[in-house]
């Protein structure tokens, strides 16, 4: 598939099949995540794959809201950085996790970021605190999100021209 269509298709995908996603199609992913560009080519960000059932489930409950169907998913890539290596671990986490669902994307499977910096608990337990303890990070260690991955349960309508701000694009004119 070309990029411009990979990006059209791709859509943010919560409901999946019990299929298991291959090793080679997990790999081409991760490789996806670990060639994403870095500031002062540092590289802070971490990837943790998650298969296991009850990790699964123990990563939907790390956040409050908008992360149950991690519970659902087959596969989980857990995005961390470490954030005394980067000032600009964010955006470095944020590149590798967009790529990390591009190739998922690219691989026919389907994807969503469930988002964990800055979100947590209803009793205010920052996520990563969560995530720190069940994946054994070290202190340093700043989830950024938990990229939920597999084969869709359900196709979703491919984005056009239609659906696009284009007033959000501004010329300079001089
Ligand atoms: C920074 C960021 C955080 C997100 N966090 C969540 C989340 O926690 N849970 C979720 O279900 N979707 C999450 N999403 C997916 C968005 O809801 C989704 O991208 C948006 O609704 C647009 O839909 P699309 O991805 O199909 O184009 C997140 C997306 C981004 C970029």
């Amino acid at each position: 598939m070309e990029f411009s269509e990979l990006i059209r298709v791709r859509r943010s995908h919560r409901k999946f099949t019990a299929q298991a996603v291959e090793r080679q199609k997990v790999e081409a992913i991760l490789k996806a995540g670990l060639l994403a560009p870095s500031g002062k080519s540092v590289y802070p960000c971490e990837f943790v794959v998650v298969d296991e059932p009850d990790v699964l489930t123990k990563l939907s409950q790390a956040k409050a809201h908008g992360a149950s169907l991690v519970a659902n998913a087959p596969l989980a890539i857990v995005v961390i950085a470490d954030t005394s290596k980067s000032d600009v671990w964010v955006e470095d986490a944020s590149i590798a996790t967009t790529l990390i669902m591009l190739e998922a994307e690219n691989q026919g499977l389907g994807a969503c970021w469930v988002q964990m910096h800055l979100r947590g608990t209803d009793d205010g337990v920052p996520a990563t605190e969560n995530l720190r303890k069940l994946l054994n990070l070290k202190p340093e260690h700043e989830v950024l999100a938990v990229v939920a991955i597999g084969y869709k349960a359900e196709e979703k309508p491919a984005r056009t021209d239609a659906d696009l701000k284009f007033e959000k694009v501004h010329h300079l004119t001089l």
